[in-house]
């Protein structure tokens, strides 16, 4: 049975989660945050617009249409990210959950849990009863992820969060011992940054007992990266796209999306593909809470998000000096994607 939870304050959201994570079913909850996230999405657009250079947060790339162009993206035959760490989860799901034992398993930025199954599968046929919550801001991809799973794996019971990762941190210590997985490299979205609070608060929030499985993309040939970023299908091209109509649709921005071009490139110095929107024709905007007035120019281009590439060595060190070890490294064999199992030190 999926049951949808109405919280308003995060303690209600936390006491929910008990009552959820007993009661046997399977649970839909939204973090009362979500119900702002026009206002914040316009916030987000106007701050973007006034920063120099300016640029917007991928995070608002995941509406319900943007999450179904994500899901297709990840099939496209140049985006090997998704099927080659599918491929390394497939070979390596049960000696993970063996060297994890028994425990929840909490996905950040979980889509629609496609590469979770293995992993859960695995867990409940080492283990027996599971429990999985997903975390993502797309709630079609929930509900695809609280339908599909159970259906698949009558073993799993699911706990949806509808809300973004750092609103999970608030579950870790609630769920241990627990694994939380964050694949795909969703951490090559965070600029350098956000990623330091990211695993402040990760390494914060872990027990001991406590795992976190992270895919990363490896650096490798420059050509390999720029046609995933630029699939012959052009869904990745619709995908950015898809920024500016939800800004048509939800902030009434009436931008002219024929005039806006996907330009994806790897920046072989940062060591990350650089996602921008060109403006083929001068726009004007209104937009945020006091309705300012923003132009942009012929030919400006906005960064709408980044994709880094990680080399092992530097990466296992940066997570040291967080407090995290890798317990487990797998990779595939051309080396392209690295999953790595760290447990707080
Ligand atoms: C979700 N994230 C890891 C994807 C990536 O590869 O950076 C998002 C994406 N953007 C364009 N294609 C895929």
């Amino acid at each position: 049975m999926l049951m949808k939870a109405q919280c308003t304050t995060n303690e209600g959201m936390l006491g929910d989660f008990l009552l959820a994570a007993n009661s046997g079913r399977h649970l839909m909850m939204r973090m009362p945050e979500r119900d702002a996230e026009t206002d914040e999405f316009a916030e987000s657009v106007a701050a973007g617009l006034a920063a120099r250079p300016r640029r917007f947060d991928c995070r608002f790339l995941y509406d319900s249409e943007g999450g179904r162009l994500f899901e297709s993206i990840c099939r496209q035959p140049e985006y090997y990210l998704t099927r080659t760490e599918s491929a390394i989860m497939a070979a390596r799901a049960e000696e993970i959950c063996r060297y994890t034992g028994p425990v929840t398993i909490l996905e950040l930025g979980s889509g629609s849990s496609g590469k979770t199954g293995q992993l859960l599968a695995a867990h409940a046929e080492l283990h027996g009863p599971t429990h999985y919550v997903p975390v993502d801001v797309c709630e079609n991809s929930l509900r695809q992820a609280c339908r599909d799973i159970p259906a698949r794996c009558p073993a799993v019971r699911v706990t949806c969060l509808h809300g973004t990762y750092e609103d999970a941190f608030a579950l870790f210590g609630m769920t241990s011992p627990a694994l939380t997985l964050f694949l795909g490299s969703t951490i090559g979205n965070l600029d350098e940054d956000q990623a330091d609070s990211f695993w402040r608060s990760v390494a914060g929030g872990m027990a001991t007992g406590d795992f976190f499985l992270l895919g990363v993309d490896l650096v490798k040939d420059e050509q390999i990266l720029n046609a995933a970023y630029n699939d012959a299908a052009g869904v990745t091209a619709a995908f950015t796209r898809n920024l500016f109509a939800r800004m048509n649709r939800e902030l009434d921005a009436g931008l002219e999306l024929d005039k806006i071009e996907h330009v994806a490139g790897y920046n072989p110095r940062r060591e990350r593909i650089e996602t921008r929107a060109r403006f083929t024709a001068p726009q004007s905007l209104k937009v945020g809470p006091m309705g300012q007035s923003f132009s942009i120019a012929r030919n400006e281009e906005i960064l709408v998000e980044i994709s880094r590439k990680f080399r092992l060595p530097p990466l296992l060190e940066h997570l040291r000096s967080h407090g995290l070890i890798a317990r487990k490294t797998f990779t595939d064999q051309q080396q392209w994607f690295g999953l790595l199992l760290l447990e707080r030190i």
